[in-house]
């Protein structure tokens, strides 16, 4: 009998998720986890690794043979290749590495911006290139778009075309797969409470902190939920799109209706 499309038939699959040690992709290894999946998380930060692979150890069966860290930076592909080389079956892989920076365009200029573009299209491209020939037919990339590509604000311009840029990419590599039965899908995330956006409402100060639970509570009360999202509620969507086999080339947007607004 085929498995069903359900997320429960991702137990005993092997899953990379680039930038797993915090937020969204944290949020998608304690889920896989939870449903029996292997994960091998790859961030760049050490400690942050070490803690995310302890919690995600927690999270699910066989503690000390389902979960590796691997420390690299997602946008060199050398690296990321070395990183991923003892990993021979890889079934599906999520790649949220990205970094964000907002402001004018007359303050920010090339130099200072490329960032923004350069680490979530190259990590994305590099996890691509350095995982499709491990890939099985049914197996995934999944990467992470943003609702600024919808609904721009003032100061989003370049982090709209970052976010773009891996929508684009998102189709193209779905046809160009789609012969292996490897399949592409981005989520489009609306604003979603993790450290990343914290960092940004709490400018600078402790993002655990009231005032940045008041500044995260202030930014949702706008959306037509009335809140922000959880990295929870948009990593379940990740696990859908791994599941499902005949969803390819697809932008799946979990933002509780905030480009409606
Ligand atoms: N939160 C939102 O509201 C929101 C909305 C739309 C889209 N997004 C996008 O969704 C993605 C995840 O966001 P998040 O809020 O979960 O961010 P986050 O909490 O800051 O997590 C980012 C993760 O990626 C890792 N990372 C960053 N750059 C990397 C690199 N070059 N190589 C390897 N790992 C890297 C980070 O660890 P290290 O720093 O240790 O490497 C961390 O584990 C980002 O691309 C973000 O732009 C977020």
């Amino acid at each position: 009998m085929p498995q069903l499309p359900l997320p429960q038939s991702l137990a005993g699959s092997t899953v990379v998720v680039a930038g797993g040690s915090s937020g969204i992709g944290l949020a998608a290894g304690v889920l896989l986890r939870t449903v029996g999946a292997r994960v091998v998380v790859v961030a760049r930060d050490e400690a942050k690794l070490a803690a995310a692979v302890e919690k995600l150890a927690a999270a699910g069966p066989d503690a000390n043979q389902a979960v590796v860290g691997r420390t690299a930076d997602a946008c060199d592909e050398d690296e990321l290749r070395r990183a991923l080389e003892p990993f021979d079956a890889i079934d599906h892989v999520m790649v949220t590495a990205g970094t964000l920076i907002m402001g004018p365009l007359t303050e920010i200029d090339r130099k200072a911006g490329s960032i923004v573009v350069d680490s979530r299209l190259w990590a994305a491209y590099s996890a691509a290139r350095v995982t499709e020939s491990r890939l099985p037919e049914g197996g995934s990339l999944t990467f992470v778009s943003g609702d600024f590509v919808r609904r721009p604000v003032p100061g989003t311009a370049l982090a709209a075309a970052g976010l773009g840029a891996i929508e684009a990419l998102t189709r193209g590599l779905a046809v160009e797969l789609a012969p292996r039965r490897i399949r592409v899908n981005s989520i489009r995330a609306g604003g979603t409470d993790t450290p990343l956006i914290r960092s940004f409402l709490g400018h600078g100060a402790d993002p655990t902190s009231e005032s940045a639970d008041a500044a995260i509570a202030a930014m949702g009360a706008a959306s037509p939920f009335g809140r922000l999202g959880t990295a929870q509620e948009v990593a379940a969507a990740a696990l859908f799109l791994m599941a499902n086999p005949y969803v390819t080339g697809s932008i799946l947007a979990v933002d509780g209706g905030q480009t409606l607004a």
